[in-house]
Protein backbone atom coordinates (compact mmCIF):
# COMPACT_ATOMS: atom_id res chain seq x y z
CA UNK A 1 0.00 0.00 0.00
CA UNK A 2 2.71 2.69 -0.68
CA UNK A 3 0.28 5.01 -2.00
CA UNK A 4 -2.26 4.98 1.02
CA UNK A 5 -3.80 8.04 1.01
CA UNK A 6 -2.57 9.17 -2.09
CA UNK A 7 -4.35 10.90 -4.65
CA UNK A 8 -2.82 10.70 -8.47
CA UNK A 9 -4.10 12.12 -11.52
CA UNK A 10 -3.65 10.57 -14.79
CA UNK A 11 -4.72 11.83 -17.76
CA UNK A 12 -5.52 9.79 -20.89
CA UNK A 13 -6.82 7.89 -17.96
CA UNK A 14 -9.58 5.79 -19.81
CA UNK A 15 -6.93 4.34 -22.43
CA UNK A 16 -5.20 1.18 -22.49
CA UNK A 17 -1.96 2.29 -20.62
CA UNK A 18 -4.29 4.91 -18.37
CA UNK A 19 -6.72 2.27 -16.85
CA UNK A 20 -3.89 -0.13 -16.16
CA UNK A 21 -1.96 2.12 -14.49
CA UNK A 22 -5.66 3.72 -12.64
CA UNK A 23 -5.86 -0.02 -11.64
CA UNK A 24 -2.24 -0.54 -10.60
CA UNK A 25 -2.40 2.63 -8.32
CA UNK A 26 -5.55 1.83 -6.80
CA UNK A 27 -4.33 -1.80 -5.33
CA UNK A 28 -1.27 0.11 -3.52
CA UNK A 29 -3.55 2.31 -1.62
CA UNK A 30 -4.48 5.58 -4.21
CA UNK A 31 -7.14 7.16 -4.94
CA UNK A 32 -7.05 7.66 -8.66
CA UNK A 33 -8.83 10.84 -10.70
CA UNK A 34 -8.66 9.94 -14.79
CA UNK A 35 -8.78 12.60 -16.85
CA UNK A 36 -9.82 12.23 -20.65
CA UNK A 37 -11.39 13.59 -23.66
CA UNK A 38 -13.54 10.47 -24.06
CA UNK A 39 -16.88 10.32 -21.88
CA UNK A 40 -18.02 7.10 -22.77
CA UNK A 41 -14.63 5.49 -22.48
CA UNK A 42 -13.94 7.38 -19.26
CA UNK A 43 -17.34 5.73 -17.72
CA UNK A 44 -16.23 2.38 -19.52
CA UNK A 45 -12.95 2.21 -17.73
CA UNK A 46 -14.14 3.34 -14.17
CA UNK A 47 -17.43 0.42 -14.53
CA UNK A 48 -14.54 -1.75 -15.18
CA UNK A 49 -12.28 -0.51 -11.85
CA UNK A 50 -15.25 -1.14 -9.65
CA UNK A 51 -14.52 1.14 -7.04
CA UNK A 52 -16.09 3.41 -4.95
CA UNK A 53 -16.50 7.04 -6.34
CA UNK A 54 -14.65 7.64 -2.94
CA UNK A 55 -11.30 5.69 -4.56
CA UNK A 56 -11.76 6.61 -8.12
CA UNK A 57 -13.84 9.88 -9.74
CA UNK A 58 -13.49 10.61 -13.60
CA UNK A 59 -12.95 14.02 -15.25
CA UNK A 60 -13.77 14.86 -18.68
CA UNK A 61 -11.21 17.48 -19.71
CA UNK A 62 -9.13 18.33 -23.12
CA UNK A 63 -5.44 18.46 -21.98
CA UNK A 64 -4.89 20.85 -24.81
CA UNK A 65 -7.73 23.13 -23.65
CA UNK A 66 -5.86 25.21 -20.12
CA UNK A 67 -9.04 25.99 -18.94
CA UNK A 68 -11.19 22.60 -19.14
CA UNK A 69 -8.07 21.35 -17.07
CA UNK A 70 -8.14 24.00 -14.67
CA UNK A 71 -11.60 23.28 -13.88
CA UNK A 72 -10.65 18.67 -13.64
CA UNK A 73 -7.87 19.95 -10.86
CA UNK A 74 -9.87 21.82 -8.73
CA UNK A 75 -12.37 18.90 -8.56
CA UNK A 76 -9.63 16.83 -7.80
CA UNK A 77 -8.71 19.12 -5.33
CA UNK A 78 -12.36 19.26 -3.72
CA UNK A 79 -12.89 15.73 -4.24
CA UNK A 80 -9.71 14.13 -2.87
CA UNK A 81 -7.35 16.86 -1.26
CA UNK A 82 -4.08 18.42 -3.02
CA UNK A 83 -2.83 15.82 -6.11
CA UNK A 84 0.16 13.71 -4.78
CA UNK A 85 1.00 12.76 -8.21
CA UNK A 86 0.26 13.11 -11.99
CA UNK A 87 1.05 10.89 -14.74
CA UNK A 88 0.15 12.13 -18.16
CA UNK A 89 -0.90 9.29 -20.53
CA UNK A 90 -2.97 11.28 -22.79
CA UNK A 91 -2.06 11.06 -26.23
CA UNK A 92 -3.06 10.45 -29.87
CA UNK A 93 -0.40 8.22 -32.64
CA UNK A 94 0.66 9.05 -36.23
CA UNK A 95 -1.07 7.29 -39.31
CA UNK A 96 2.13 6.12 -40.96
CA UNK A 97 3.43 8.90 -43.62
CA UNK A 98 6.52 10.05 -45.22
CA UNK A 99 8.05 13.39 -43.90
CA UNK A 100 7.61 14.73 -47.40
CA UNK A 101 3.97 13.92 -47.52
CA UNK A 102 2.62 14.18 -44.05
CA UNK A 103 -0.21 16.41 -43.74
CA UNK A 104 0.71 20.32 -41.95
CA UNK A 105 -2.34 19.96 -40.02
CA UNK A 106 -2.04 16.34 -38.65
CA UNK A 107 1.54 17.37 -37.09
CA UNK A 108 0.45 20.39 -35.77
CA UNK A 109 -2.49 18.46 -33.63
CA UNK A 110 0.18 15.45 -32.73
CA UNK A 111 2.53 17.73 -31.38
CA UNK A 112 -0.69 20.19 -29.47
CA UNK A 113 -2.09 17.15 -28.19
CA UNK A 114 1.46 15.01 -27.01
CA UNK A 115 3.37 17.61 -26.58
CA UNK A 116 1.35 21.24 -25.20
CA UNK A 117 -1.44 18.92 -23.85
CA UNK A 118 1.77 17.65 -21.68
CA UNK A 119 2.79 21.20 -20.62
CA UNK A 120 -0.56 22.64 -19.53
CA UNK A 121 -1.27 19.13 -17.79
CA UNK A 122 2.00 19.26 -15.56
CA UNK A 123 1.30 22.86 -15.75
CA UNK A 124 -2.05 23.29 -14.19
CA UNK A 125 -1.15 20.62 -11.24
CA UNK A 126 2.01 22.53 -10.73
CA UNK A 127 0.58 23.91 -7.22
CA UNK A 128 -0.76 21.36 -5.71
CA UNK A 129 2.27 18.90 -6.59
CA UNK A 130 4.22 21.95 -4.92
CA UNK A 131 2.13 21.52 -1.74
CA UNK A 132 2.53 18.41 -1.46
CA UNK A 133 5.79 17.58 -3.00
CA UNK A 134 4.55 15.39 -5.18
CA UNK A 135 6.00 13.71 -8.33
CA UNK A 136 5.32 13.18 -12.11
CA UNK A 137 5.42 10.84 -14.69
CA UNK A 138 5.06 11.81 -18.23
CA UNK A 139 4.76 9.24 -20.81
CA UNK A 140 6.41 9.01 -24.10
CA UNK A 141 7.57 6.52 -26.67
CA UNK A 142 10.67 4.11 -27.45
CA UNK A 143 10.80 6.60 -30.36
CA UNK A 144 11.89 9.52 -28.12
CA UNK A 145 15.51 7.78 -28.56
CA UNK A 146 15.38 6.80 -32.49
CA UNK A 147 13.75 7.57 -35.85
CA UNK A 148 10.79 5.17 -37.38
CA UNK A 149 10.40 4.67 -40.94
CA UNK A 150 7.24 6.94 -41.17
CA UNK A 151 6.36 8.29 -37.75
CA UNK A 152 8.08 11.80 -38.21
CA UNK A 153 5.42 13.68 -36.16
CA UNK A 154 4.58 11.09 -33.35
CA UNK A 155 8.39 10.29 -33.34
CA UNK A 156 9.16 14.11 -32.90
CA UNK A 157 6.66 14.66 -30.60
CA UNK A 158 7.94 11.78 -28.17
CA UNK A 159 11.60 13.23 -28.33
CA UNK A 160 9.69 16.35 -27.21
CA UNK A 161 7.89 15.41 -24.26
CA UNK A 162 11.24 13.70 -23.24
CA UNK A 163 12.87 17.06 -23.24
CA UNK A 164 10.06 18.90 -22.24
CA UNK A 165 10.42 16.21 -18.88
CA UNK A 166 13.64 17.33 -18.24
CA UNK A 167 13.00 21.10 -18.53
CA UNK A 168 10.05 20.56 -16.13
CA UNK A 169 12.46 18.07 -13.83
CA UNK A 170 15.29 21.28 -13.34
CA UNK A 171 12.32 23.71 -12.82
CA UNK A 172 10.27 21.98 -10.57
CA UNK A 173 13.73 20.53 -8.19
CA UNK A 174 14.04 23.52 -5.92
CA UNK A 175 10.06 22.55 -4.81
CA UNK A 176 11.32 19.18 -3.72
CA UNK A 177 8.95 17.93 -6.71
CA UNK A 178 10.41 15.26 -9.21
CA UNK A 179 9.16 14.51 -12.38
CA UNK A 180 10.33 11.30 -15.04
CA UNK A 181 9.47 9.96 -18.21
CA UNK A 182 8.36 6.95 -19.15
CA UNK A 183 9.32 5.59 -22.57
CA UNK A 184 7.17 2.52 -23.47
CA UNK A 185 8.09 -0.07 -25.93
CA UNK A 186 4.79 -1.60 -28.14
CA UNK A 187 2.48 -2.43 -25.85
CA UNK A 188 -0.79 -4.30 -26.30
CA UNK A 189 -3.41 -1.20 -26.02
CA UNK A 190 -5.82 -0.09 -28.16
CA UNK A 191 -3.57 2.26 -29.74
CA UNK A 192 -1.60 -0.09 -31.12
CA UNK A 193 -4.30 -2.03 -32.30
CA UNK A 194 -5.17 0.59 -34.30
CA UNK A 195 -1.88 0.99 -35.52
CA UNK A 196 -1.55 -2.28 -36.27
CA UNK A 197 -3.80 -1.78 -39.29
CA UNK A 198 -1.64 1.24 -41.22
CA UNK A 199 1.27 1.24 -39.09
CA UNK A 200 2.98 -1.53 -38.42
CA UNK A 201 6.83 -2.42 -39.51
CA UNK A 202 5.55 -4.33 -42.32
CA UNK A 203 4.51 -0.53 -43.82
CA UNK A 204 7.82 -0.67 -46.06
CA UNK A 205 6.62 -3.46 -47.89
CA UNK A 206 3.10 -2.85 -47.61
CA UNK A 207 2.40 -5.91 -45.73
CA UNK A 208 0.54 -4.46 -42.84
CA UNK A 209 -2.04 -7.16 -41.83
CA UNK A 210 -3.66 -5.44 -38.63
CA UNK A 211 -1.99 -8.48 -36.70
CA UNK A 212 -0.31 -7.05 -33.52
CA UNK A 213 2.11 -10.28 -34.24
CA UNK A 214 3.55 -8.28 -36.72
CA UNK A 215 5.54 -5.83 -34.31
CA UNK A 216 7.20 -8.47 -32.46
CA UNK A 217 10.21 -9.48 -34.35
CA UNK A 218 12.04 -6.41 -33.83
CA UNK A 219 11.58 -6.70 -29.90
CA UNK A 220 14.35 -8.78 -28.20
CA UNK A 221 12.58 -10.20 -26.18
CA UNK A 222 10.18 -11.52 -28.32
CA UNK A 223 6.93 -9.75 -27.40
CA UNK A 224 4.70 -7.13 -26.72
CA UNK A 225 4.63 -4.98 -23.07
CA UNK A 226 1.25 -5.65 -21.12
CA UNK A 227 -0.11 -2.19 -20.13
CA UNK A 228 0.47 -3.85 -16.23
CA UNK A 229 3.84 -3.87 -17.25
CA UNK A 230 4.11 0.06 -18.09
CA UNK A 231 1.62 0.92 -15.14
CA UNK A 232 4.41 -0.87 -12.77
CA UNK A 233 7.46 1.17 -14.16
CA UNK A 234 5.28 3.96 -13.69
CA UNK A 235 4.27 3.02 -10.44
CA UNK A 236 7.88 2.66 -9.61
CA UNK A 237 8.80 6.20 -10.78
CA UNK A 238 5.62 8.03 -8.50
CA UNK A 239 7.02 6.24 -5.45
CA UNK A 240 9.44 7.12 -2.80
CA UNK A 241 11.34 4.11 -4.06
CA UNK A 242 12.56 6.33 -6.83
CA UNK A 243 13.06 9.25 -4.28
CA UNK A 244 16.31 10.43 -5.27
CA UNK A 245 15.34 9.76 -9.54
CA UNK A 246 14.28 13.13 -11.34
CA UNK A 247 14.55 14.14 -15.18
CA UNK A 248 15.26 10.78 -16.39
CA UNK A 249 14.05 8.34 -19.04
CA UNK A 250 13.22 4.89 -18.05
CA UNK A 251 12.91 2.72 -21.56
CA UNK A 252 10.45 -0.23 -20.93
CA UNK A 253 10.40 -1.92 -24.43
CA UNK A 254 12.03 -5.08 -24.24
CA UNK A 255 14.72 -3.92 -25.27
CA UNK A 256 14.78 -2.39 -28.39
CA UNK A 257 16.71 0.62 -26.77
CA UNK A 258 19.86 -1.27 -26.31
CA UNK A 259 20.08 -1.86 -30.05
CA UNK A 260 19.30 1.44 -31.29
N1 LIG B 1 0.47 1.52 -26.88
C1 LIG B 1 1.73 1.68 -27.26
O1 LIG B 1 2.34 0.80 -27.90
C2 LIG B 1 2.49 2.93 -26.87
C3 LIG B 1 3.88 2.92 -27.03
C4 LIG B 1 4.60 4.04 -26.66
C5 LIG B 1 3.96 5.14 -26.13
N2 LIG B 1 2.60 5.13 -26.00
C6 LIG B 1 1.99 6.32 -25.41
O2 LIG B 1 1.35 5.93 -24.21
C7 LIG B 1 0.24 6.81 -23.96
C8 LIG B 1 -1.01 5.97 -23.70
O3 LIG B 1 -1.26 5.23 -24.87
P1 LIG B 1 -2.30 4.03 -24.98
O4 LIG B 1 -1.63 2.98 -25.72
O5 LIG B 1 -2.92 3.78 -23.64
O6 LIG B 1 -3.34 4.72 -25.97
P2 LIG B 1 -4.94 4.82 -25.93
O7 LIG B 1 -5.33 5.36 -27.25
O8 LIG B 1 -5.52 3.53 -25.46
O9 LIG B 1 -5.18 5.93 -24.79
C9 LIG B 1 -4.92 7.29 -24.99
C10 LIG B 1 -5.99 8.07 -24.24
O10 LIG B 1 -5.70 9.47 -24.32
C11 LIG B 1 -6.94 10.15 -24.47
N3 LIG B 1 -6.69 11.46 -25.06
C12 LIG B 1 -6.26 11.74 -26.31
N4 LIG B 1 -6.16 13.06 -26.48
C13 LIG B 1 -6.54 13.65 -25.31
C14 LIG B 1 -6.64 14.99 -24.87
N5 LIG B 1 -6.33 16.03 -25.67
N6 LIG B 1 -7.05 15.23 -23.60
C15 LIG B 1 -7.37 14.20 -22.78
N7 LIG B 1 -7.29 12.90 -23.15
C16 LIG B 1 -6.88 12.63 -24.40
C17 LIG B 1 -7.76 9.24 -25.38
O11 LIG B 1 -9.14 9.53 -25.30
C18 LIG B 1 -7.39 7.87 -24.84
O12 LIG B 1 -8.29 7.46 -23.81
C19 LIG B 1 0.14 7.72 -25.19
O13 LIG B 1 0.78 8.94 -24.92
C20 LIG B 1 0.91 6.96 -26.25
O14 LIG B 1 1.45 7.82 -27.23
C21 LIG B 1 1.85 4.05 -26.36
Amino acid sequence: MRFSDDAIVITGGSGGMGEAMARRLLADGARVALVDVNEEALNSALARLGVESSQAVGLVADTTNEESMKRAMSEVAATFGSATGLITAAGIRQTAALFHEIDLDRWDLINKVNVMGTLVAIRVCREQLISTKGSVVTVASVTAGGARWAQSSYAVSKASVSHLTKQVALELSPHGVRVNCLCPGVTNTPMIAEAAKTDGPGVLEAKVNGSLEQFRPGIPLGRLAEPEEQAAAAAFLLSSDASFITGIDLYVDGGVSMIG
